[in-house]
């Protein structure tokens, strides 16, 4: 089974989306079949990948749609679960669910084997998705800096 990696840093603009990308495309040019989700709203990983999400994870946790239809292929072994701003009113919907921890984990099952890793690029602060994201991770990744409010 594959390895689920959650990127995460309770502080913004530290790093998360940079290393999602590059350590997500490095293992890919090495022959790993990757997938990136991005579970922020500002939906950087679409624009990291100069790509314009059509369908998002939105669709995938609130209407029901199927997992596979909201992936894009961004580069060769590597895909993309995007984001955009929508993700924020999906928030409040997925926490009021009994399972709301486990509502990412859940929609990621039907291709997490297709994936030697899958890496999760969440958001700068403690929100309803970046649990999820913890949840449904194998591993977590904490990109920082050295320096004094890290
Ligand atoms: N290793 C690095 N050295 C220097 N600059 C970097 C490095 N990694 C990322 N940056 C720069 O730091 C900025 C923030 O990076 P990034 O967007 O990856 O952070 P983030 O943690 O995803 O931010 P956010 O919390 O907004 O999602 C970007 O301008 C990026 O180019
Ligand atoms: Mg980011």
């Amino acid at each position: 089974m594959g390895r689920i990696v959650a990127v995460t840093n309770l502080k913004g603009g530290i790093g998360k989306t940079t290393t999602v990308v590059n350590v997500g495309a490095g293992l890919a040019l090495k022959g790993a079949r990757v997938l990136l989700v991005d579970v922020d709203a500002q939906g950087n990983l679409a624009m990291a990948l100069g790509l314009k999400p059509r369908r998002t994870l939105y669709e995938v946790l609130i209407d029901g749609a199927r997992i596979d239809q909201c992936i894009v292929a961004a580069r060769p072994n590597l895909d993309l679960l995007p984001a955009d701003e929508t993700l924020l009113t999906a928030q409040p919907t997925i926490g009021a669910r009994p399972d709301w921890p486990r509502v990412l984990e859940q929609a990621l099952r039907p291709v997490k084997n297709q994936y030697d890793f899958i890496f999760i690029d969440c958001g700068g602060s403690l929100t309803v998705l970046n649990i999820n994201a913890l949840t449904a991770a194998s591993d977590v990744l904490v990109p920082t800096t050295v320096e004094p409010f890290r």
